[in-house]
């Protein structure tokens, strides 16, 4: 830790990884060192921030912002808004973010219906929040949703995990 204007997390955790979290790093290190920038932004890498659906993010403080779905090409924007400039609205998010409310929306009504979705109804109840089974799939990989077979019929049945209940409040 040193005393920066501003200290960035950037996570390096598995699931950030797979989705090109090391490029953008060495791409922000780099350019952070280029405009002189890293004695004013401390950088430090860290393991998981628990928002693993939606990376590569990045933690700023003391804005408190995370900035999600980070790409490489994302870079020169993200050094602009340190340098001073705007952030990256595209990237910002937060708990009002209309991106989470709606994912919130969907797991709150999963919630109401006892955590409990077959295959027949997490389609349309996906669909009926603006959501894909493309999405539902990225909740599975990066474990915000599992899916196992029922006992008695042995169907799939699609529920929340902890991750999610902690995310959303709904636990
Ligand atoms: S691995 Fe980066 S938020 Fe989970």
């Amino acid at each position: 830790m040193y005393w920066t204007e501003r200290h960035i997390f950037a996570c390096t955790g598995n699931h950030c990884n797979q989705k090109g979290a090391a490029k953008v790093i060495n791409r922000l290190r780099f350019e952070l060192m280029r405009k002189g920038l890293n004695t004013r932004v401390h950088m430090n890498t860290c393991g998981t921030i628990d928002l693993c659906d939606i990376g590569p993010n990045i933690v700023v403080y003391p804005d408190n912002i995370v900035l999600s779905n980070v790409e490489e090409n994302d870079v020169p924007d993200i050094v602009a808004f340190l340098s001073g400039g705007d952030v990256p609205e595209r990237l910002l998010l937060n708990a009002d973010t209309p991106a989470e409310r709606t994912r919130e929306r969907f797991y709150a009504t999963l919630q109401n219906q006892g955590n409990r979705a077959s295959r027949e109804s997490i389609e349309p109840l996906a669909t009926n929040h603006g959501l894909d089974m493309g999405w539902i799939e990225e909740q599975l990989r990066r474990g915000f949703m599992s899916k196992k077979p029922d006992d008695a019929s042995g169907d799939d049945v699609y529920a929340m995990t902890s991750k999610s209940l902690h995310r959303y409040r709904l636990g």
